[in-house]
């Protein structure tokens, strides 16, 4: 499967959720998550990324690894989002910001 990982959180771009063939992006206030589920594993939502906050599986950051449980997690209560939408206000000026873990709103 796929992970969102912390890079997303305050931006949200959303080109991601446009090119999933099987509609797996789940929304939350300030961050998206991938459901394990529902992910083939077809890898072309990480190119759209402009943060690269998305990676396979295997190959999450050391740092990046809690990850992986919360995106199984919070894609069992949050809706689907199949539809790109405005980023976050004040998303460039997050996009390179480390850390921002802290900020995740479930
Ligand atoms: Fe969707 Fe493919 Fe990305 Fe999985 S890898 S979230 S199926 S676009
Ligand atoms: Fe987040 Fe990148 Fe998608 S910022 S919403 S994972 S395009």
């Amino acid at each position: 499967t796929f992970v969102v990982t912390e890079a997303c959180i305050k931006c949200k771009y959303t080109d991601c959720v446009s090119v999933c063939p099987v509609d797996c992006f789940h929304e939350g206030p300030n961050f998206l998550v991938i459901n394990p589920e529902g992910c083939i594993d077809c890898g072309v939502c990480i190119p759209e990324c402009p943060v690269s906050a998305i990676f396979e599986e295997d190959r999450v950051p050391e740092d990046q690894k809690q990850f992986i449980e919360i995106n199984a997690r919070l894609a069992q209560s949050w809706p689907t989002i199949n539809e790109a939408k405005e980023p976050m206000d004040d998303a460039e000026a997050w996009a390179d910001v480390k850390g921002k873990s802290q900020y995740l709103i479930d």
